[in-house]
């Protein structure tokens, strides 16, 4: 059996080809990342020397690239991770969003369409569906309602998987998850922006009124739910992948500084998202109930085991910090940096 990963050097995916590469010692996997800002090779060291994983570095954009690769590597499966995953950058520079979500998804659809992949995985976002009111949840029928360009991006993507399984016939999947946080998360992203903040002893930026409610999952939860649909899910469903821990940005923010014995002094509050929405809130009993699937990793173990991380590997998220990432911040929130 071999996989192909693309953004298997960022967040999820790296999680995603290190817990593959564990679980299955007979399993291949071809890991293809145009390594931008997001993407670190330093995620992947564990597998240095592998014979069954393979790095190539390459835009899921240029389709004849990825036409070739996928024509000469002819994978089982293909499971797309490889986006542009920030909404405050979306806001900031929509175009390259469009480029690598839709452009790079069709280009990764059309190349399997050709070298007839068995199965594509598009990993998709809860956010597609937009924002929920005070009550209700989403499921796999909700709208498709995006407010940022980050999410109109990805529900371009989800409608093109949608379009391939109708229109040729391919085995396309969909999982849409709700926020993720665990090791080798890019300090922009709410948690490790405020562990590592706290641990420099730096103020905590909190949005508009810290109430807006996002529902958490420990990503190896999320790596698990996407081994259990590549395994047994069906041909052009959508999987919901949520955690069922759901907190207002303010619970979150208060939670890790609690865990780590930290003063809530850092805490500030500035000016909101535009478009911020205020509420997701996952419906998986699909998931639970078609394939088995439960999260093992509950929020406050979860958090542990985060802030354990990444006390252990500052030399990590430093570096990502005094790098590109800092220049990025400093210009949107220079009087704290
Ligand atoms: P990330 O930003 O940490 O990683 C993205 C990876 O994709 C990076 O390694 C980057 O180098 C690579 N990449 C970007 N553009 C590329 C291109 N043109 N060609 C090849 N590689 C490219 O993101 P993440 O948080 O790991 O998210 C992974 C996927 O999961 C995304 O599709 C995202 O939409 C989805 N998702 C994320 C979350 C979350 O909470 N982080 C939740 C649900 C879904
Ligand atoms: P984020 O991690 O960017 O994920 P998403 O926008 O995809 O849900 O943000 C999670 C929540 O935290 C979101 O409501 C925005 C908020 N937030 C802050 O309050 N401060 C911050 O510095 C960041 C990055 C996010």
């Amino acid at each position: 059996m071999k996989i192909l990963v693309t953004g298997g050097a960022g967040f999820i995916g790296a999680n995603f080809v290190l817990y593959m590469h564990e679980t299955y010692p007979e399993l291949r996997l071809v890991n293809v990342d145009k390594l931008t800002y997001a993407g670190n090779l330093e995620n992947l060291a564990e597998l240095e020397g592998s014979e069954r994983h393979r790095f190539i570095r390459l835009d899921i954009c240029d389709s004849a690239g990825v036409e070739e690769l996928l024509a000469a590597e002819r994978p089982d499966a293909l499971v797309n991770f490889a986006a542009e995953s920030h909404v405050d950058r979306s806001i900031e520079g929509p175009d390259v969003f469009v480029r690598t979500n839709v452009s790079g998804t069709l280009s990764l659809l059309e190349g399997s369409r050709k070298a007839g992949v068995r199965v594509f995985l598009q990993i998709s976002t809860d956010e597609v569906y937009g924002t929920l009111g005070a009550t209700g949840f989403f499921t796999e029928s909700s709208s498709i309602c995006p407010n940022s360009p980050y999410a109109a991006s990805k529900a371009g993507a989800d409608h093109l998987v949608r379009a391939y399984h109708k229109t040729y016939g391919m085995d396309t999947r969909i999982t849409r998850c709700s926020n993720n946080y665990g090791p080798y998360q890019f300090p922009e992203k709410l948690i490790p922006l405020m562990m590592t903040n706290a641990m420099e002893g730096l103020p905590l930026p909190v949005y508009g009124d810290g109430l807006h409610v996002r529902d958490w999952i420990y990503v190896t939860d999320h790596c698990r739910a996407l081994d259990l649909v590549l395994a047994h899910g069906k041909a052009g469903e959508i999987y919901n992948i949520g955690g069922v821990e759901q907190r207002t940005n303010l619970e979150t923010v208060r939670a890790i500084l609690s865990t780590m014995g930290a003063d809530e002094s850092l805490i500030r509050f500035i000016p909101d998202r535009p478009g911020h929405d205020r509420r997701y809130a996952i419906d998986s009993s699909k998931l639970r109930k078609e394939l088995g699937w439960k999260p093992l990793v509950d929020f406050s173990a979860g958090i542990e085991k985060t802030i354990a991380w990444y006390r252990d590997h500052q030399g990590w998220w430093q570096r990502i910090k005094s790098g590109e990432y800092r220049h990025y911040y400093e210009k949107k929130y220079g009087k704290y940096l």
